[in-house]
């Protein structure tokens, strides 16, 4: 039997002596520079409780975390005709089982879809111009993946506690996934992609460059809203049932900031500080100018885009009071202020324009993704009526 090691045991004692001075020396040296603001500690890492800075979090980890597992989805099981290969042996003798329970036709015609038969089934759902006009919308939001999945590997940083951390994991992982097969869809139409426009540029650069946990607003306030309402009118079309999945993360990404500032509140300065509120408004107003961009390729698909603007601000002023992020001006005026401006600016370029509230139109179509819907914004509405009956004002229609 081999011998054990024998130790000197005043020699072991000295080196462990050692690193505690070391160690009391780096820290202290570290927690020094971090009251002065001169560097210090890079981790907001607590390895002497084995946890994170914020605590363990569970409640975020259960909702958002164990959610996103339970919902994952695989692009191979949706689009056997992509390039993805992402099924674990246990899902495709899952598949496989589902399969072979199908009628022969179903199955001749599933085993054969190929990007070819994909894109024959596009060809036939839609006219060139129908196709090219969903290449320019799909790739507004395409775009916007990549900020997506760039923004939140950044607030994975600069988020608290494990179970926050964990939450935002999950966010990176479906960004990273929403950028890479929308990007195989979108070429799958085989029309020219074009660039992203100036104000859509403007505010995810802007979404990129705020600090802190103010990156939730533009991301997953302005940007996820955006997000939601465009998978939520697109995912009933032809062809596009994919985005259905797309819709249903989108939901849980837009719930994340409140579940998240729930346990980690902004201060009364964060909510309230005039720049701030100014920054967010900044944020918001670029949709005016970027919707009637995009009106001539919504046109083409049956949609107004100042209905889809309408639905589409309404919710992002929803989710921005339900968070906390304040803005310089009450909702409704905020609303109101837009609705006006979406008539001035149809009248100037439609025949025959009849003033409409836009902004209390849904554009969501589908019970599946108007239930999804109902459950990010039936909070919101709870407190909102509540708030309302309170102070006796009539409710603005939500
Ligand atoms: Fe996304
Ligand atoms: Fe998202």
């Amino acid at each position: 039997m081999e011998q054990g090691i024998v130790f000197k045991e005043k020699a072991v004692a000295r080196a462990h002596q050692f690193e505690a001075f070391l160690n009391q020396a780096v820290r202290g040296y570290d927690r020094v520079a971090a009251t002065l603001h001169v560097g210090g500690r890079k981790g907001s890492y607590d390895d002497i409780r084995y946890e994170f800075v914020g605590g363990s979090q569970d409640t975020l980890r259960k909702k958002h975390y164990d959610k996103s597992l339970r919902l994952l989805w695989k692009a191979e099981q949706h689009m056997p005709w992509s390039s993805f290969r992402d099924l674990t042996s246990d899902e495709q003798i899952i598949l496989t089982q589902a399969f072979e329970a199908l009628s022969a036709s179903e199955r001749k015609q599933l085993k054969h879809m190929r990007t070819e038969d994909f894109k024959q089934k596009l060809n036939a759902a839609y006219t060139p111009e129908q196709k090219q006009a969903l290449v320019n919308i799909l790739s507004l939001i395409g775009h916007g993946e990549a900020y997506a999945w760039m923004v939140s590997a950044e607030l994975l940083n600069e988020c608290k506690s494990t179970g926050g951390r964990a939450a935002i994991t999950m966010q990176v992982l479906e960004e990273a996934k929403h950028f890479v097969v929308l990007r195989e869809i979108i070429q799958a139409f085989d029309c020219p992609i074009p660039r992203l426009p100036v104000y859509e540029y403007i505010l995810l650069e802007r979404t990129l460059k705020s600090e802190g946990v103010e990156k939730f607003f533009g991301m997953n306030v302005v940007v996820e809203g955006f997000a939601l309402s465009l998978f939520g009118i697109l995912s009933d079309m032809p062809c596009l049932e994919i985005l259905k999945m797309f819709h249903r993360d989108e939901s849980r990404h837009t719930a994340l900031p409140s579940n998240y500032l729930a346990e980690f509140p902004l201060s009364w300065w964060q909510r309230k500080s005039p720049a701030a509120r100014l920054r967010r408004l900044l944020m918001v107003l670029p949709a005016v100018p970027f919707l009637a961009h995009i009106q001539e390729d919504f046109a083409v698909l049956g949609v107004d885009s100042f209905a889809f603007g309408g639905s589409m601000v309404r919710k992002i002023l929803n989710l921005a009071e339900r968070v906390g992020f304040d803005l310089p001006l009450p909702r409704p005026v905020i609303s109101n202020f837009l609705n006006d401006v979406f008539n001035a600016y149809c009248r100037y370029t439609r025949q025959h324009h009849v003033a409409q509230r836009f902004v209390e139109m849904e554009t969501t179509r589908g019970e599946e993704q108007l239930s999804v819907e109902k459950e990010v914004f039936q909070l919101v509405e709870q407190h909102t009526l509540a708030a309302k009956k309170a102070s006796n004002v009539v409710p603005m229609s939500a």
